[in-house]
């Protein structure tokens, strides 16, 4: 059987291929076949074996079509909250302190722990439910507030299952070495051997990451930690992305890009050399504003830097109860723009072309060309500017997520649907 063929017709297409703003096609058309994109250009020129074979045509009304949002760096699966942690926060105690004393990312452990499978899930989809309302079609998701062989599988596995049960592709990552657990305290080799030895071959074994990433910083684990943990996956057959540089420089972004890293994530402390590393082995810059802004950090990441050396950036929400408690990947790129000094072109073709590239994915999502997956969003914007321009605002009309539209309930179902 034939697949269907659907025809989108009175749109605007910011494509977001290099060479031009946004890539942007006005007046334009554009063709799915099954759950692919078959065609797109100017309206007037949509070939007549497209315009004859249609079996769906859709108006868009003047829409702004854009690829779907890719959030390439998240932690959405946890449990319970961080709100007072928040408090004493404002109270003028530092995220490193409240690590220290045994807070922060543990706090999430524990509860992460305690939570069963179920539990977990239920707690997890309205940040899912959110996200996906924004226009998110792909979205990383990271374990590592489980840190025990039981409680990383057990979230990797809510994660493939959100997956399963929400029109999206979750791209799962194994954060094992996040933190340091209570049960290995005052010993972060020994803990780096069990991950290494007992957890990282389950998690590849169990094909339930496709990555994995660590936590290279003063209050995470050293380089030669961090490199242990790489040269282990990359045996297993994972690809590799690092949090990197966000309160110190450890020379982190020059060991992913040893390890040809797909992404160096924070980036706030990034020296010249770092990028100059990064800029060769073509790895992606992912900027978090968010926990930028929600832990006050004044160190800005070096943005000239990453242009000079040319440095794909993407933007990302980091969604996680600790740094950043938001699901708004649209807010992201405002604050990409008005924190970080991107250009709305810039902040949008991070959360498109550069994260799909930043997740390994550029050949499936990030742009709208012949061949992609059909996911896209119809905007009720007058230009792309607009989604970095508004914050707090949700322009999202309409979700097309491999050829289909969603209906609402495809992204909200009722809580007791599961
Ligand atoms: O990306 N930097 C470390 N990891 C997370 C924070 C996790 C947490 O505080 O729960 C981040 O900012
Ligand atoms: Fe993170």
């Amino acid at each position: 059987m034939p697949e269907t063929l659907s025809i989108w017709t009175n749109i605007q297409v910011a494509t977001m291929t290099p060479g031009s703003p946004y890539g942007a096609i006005e007046n334009s058309a554009l063709a799915v076949s099954g759950s692919r994109i078959a065609w797109v250009g100017k309206a007037k020129e949509l070939p007549d074996p497209f315009k004859n074979r249609a079996d769906r045509v859709y108006d868009g009304k003047g829409a702004w079509v854009t690829p779907g949002l890719v959030d390439c760096h998240t932690h959405l699966v946890y449990a319970g909250n961080r709100a007072r942690e928040f408090e004493l926060r404002l109270q003028g105690v530092s995220y490193e302190e409240i690590s220290r004393r045994g807070g922060g990312i543990l706090s999430t452990v524990f509860a992460t722990r305690g939570a069963d499978e179920q539990e977990l899930f239920r707690q997890s989809t309205p940040r899912l439910e959110s996200m996906l309302a924004q226009g998110v079609t792909t979205v990383e998701i990271k374990s590592g507030y489980g840190l025990d062989v039981d409680t990383e599988l057990k979230m990797l596995r809510v994660a493939r299952l959100l997956g399963k049960t929400y029109p999206v592709t979750v791209v799962p990552t194994f954060l094992g070495a996040h933190a340091l657990p209570p049960e290995f305290r005052g010993d972060t080799d020994a803990y780096i051997d069990f991950v290494c030895r007992n957890v990282l071959p389950e998690v590849a074994g169990q094909g339930l990451a496709v990555a994995a990433d660590a936590f290279c910083d003063t209050i995470g684990f050293t380089r030669e930690q961090t490199e242990k943990v790489f040269r282990t996956a990359r045996e297993h057959g994972l690809m590799i992305r690092l949090h990197a540089e966000q309160f110190s420089n450890q020379g982190a972004a020059e060991l992913a890009a040893k390890f040809k890293a797909l992404s160096a994530d924070h980036l706030e402390h990034l020296s010249e050399e770092g990028a100059m590393a990064i800029a060769k082995s073509k790895t992606v810059a992912v900027l978090l504003p968010g926990a930028f802004y929600f832990i006050r950090e004044k160190r800005l990441p070096p943005v000239d830097l990453l242009r000079r050396h040319a440095v794909p950036m993407a933007v990302s929400t980091d969604c996680n109860p600790g740094t950043s408690p938001t699901t708004s990947l649209l807010l992201m790129l405002n604050m990409a723009c008005t924190l970080f000094g991107l250009t709305p072109e810039e902040a949008l073709a991070g959360a498109t072309i550069h994260a799909a590239k930043a997740l390994g994915l550029e050949k499936h999502v990030g742009t709208l060309e012949v061949g992609k997956d059909a996911d896209f969003v119809l905007w009720d914007i007058t230009s792309p500017v607009e989604l970095a321009y508004a914050f707090g605002v949700n322009p999202c009309q309409r979700i097309i997520r491999h050829g289909e539209p969603l209906d609402h309930r495809d992204f909200a179902p009722l809580p007791d649907a599961h």
